[in-house]
């Protein structure tokens, strides 16, 4: 019998060791257990159970519907798929605003109930306390600044941050509080590549970029829009490595072609009968034709 070498998770030691080699580290969103058992396959570092859900999954216009409950539903499935990458959980708008010890009841249900590794909060310095409680609490944090989907209200848009030079002062300043909070690593969402390589230039955790450049520790995408499933918009600063919404149209078409016409299901889909009741249900069939 051939010994099997247990697989070694990722954990926040290896986004830290890989800062420090200078290698890129990979994160993409998963929702359920086929799609997360593919990103564990194909190795990637993280998986984010992302409130993106809310947009890509559920049919909402935004994750602000998104609930505790949804996280959890969609954590469990990926956390039992992911045997070496990292699970990491969105908290979701309003789990974790209204007071630090709500903040750490949620993020401590994700750990318990939904058996994520981490969690992932947005906003700074407003949040900078309920970070350090929850990772006192032993819960790895991760953080999430410039567009920030939970707070699209305020900022009105989906437009690009950190444009302006107190904007980007601003941002460093959120990101260093994050990283004195206990922050194991912050997503820099949709801001000029310079900025993100001055953020992560001068801060000592993982830089996670979507829409940030290349100069970022990593990179993240939704997974959705990484496959072509998600085609009500595609953002610029995505890409496309394959078309799976054509794909399953078509197989859809096909099924109910297939059906309308008879061709499915075929002799090969289908269960035999003995022959005994083969030939007893043709009898039985002739008897009630002659009887009519
Ligand atoms: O919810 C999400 O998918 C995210 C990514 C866009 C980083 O926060």
């Amino acid at each position: 019998m051939g010994e099997t070498t247990p697989i070694k998770k990722v954990t926040v030691s290896y986004l830290k060791e890989a800062k420090a080699k200078g290698e890129k580290v990979t994160m993409l969103t998963g929702y359920d257990y086929p799609t997360a058992a593919a990103l564990d396959a194909a190795g990637i570092d993280m998986i984010l159970v992302g409130d993106s859900l809310g947009m890509v999954v559920l049919g909402y216009d935004s994750t602000i519907p998104v609930t505790m409950e949804d996280m959890i539903h969609h954590t469990k499935p990926v956390v039992r798929a992911a045997k070496r990458a990292m699970v990491i959980a969105d908290m979701p708008f309003m789990s974790y605003q209204i007071s630090t010890k709500e903040g750490m009841r949620n993020a401590g249900r994700l750990m318990q109930e939904a058996g994520a590794d981490a969690v992932k909060l947005e906003g700074g310095v407003e949040v900078a306390k309920t970070v350090r409680a929850i990772v006192d609490a032993g819960i790895p944090v991760v953080g999430h600044l410039g567009l920030t989907p939970q707070s699209i209200n305020v900022f009105g848009g989906y437009g690009l941050r950190a444009k302006g030079l107190a904007e980007v002062d601003k941002l460093l300043s959120d990101a260093t509080a994050l990283e004195l909070a206990g922050a194991s690593a912050i997503v820099l969402e949709k801001i000029p590549a310079p900025v993100a390589k001055y953020v992560t230039d001068n801060i000592g955790i993982t830089t996670i970029g979507i829409g940030a450049g290349p100069d970022c520790d990593g990179q993240v995408l939704v997974v959705h829009d990484v496959i072509g499933l998600f085609e009500k918009f595609v953002p610029k600063f995505t890409k496309q490595y394959a078309a799976l919404g054509p794909t399953m149209r078509q197989a859809f078409e096909e099924y109910v072609s297939d059906v309308k016409a008879g061709a499915f299901p075929a002799e090969e889909h289908s269960f035999p009968a003995d022959e005994a009741v083969t030939k007893a249900l043709a009898e039985k069939s002739r008897t009630k034709a002659k009887g009519k």
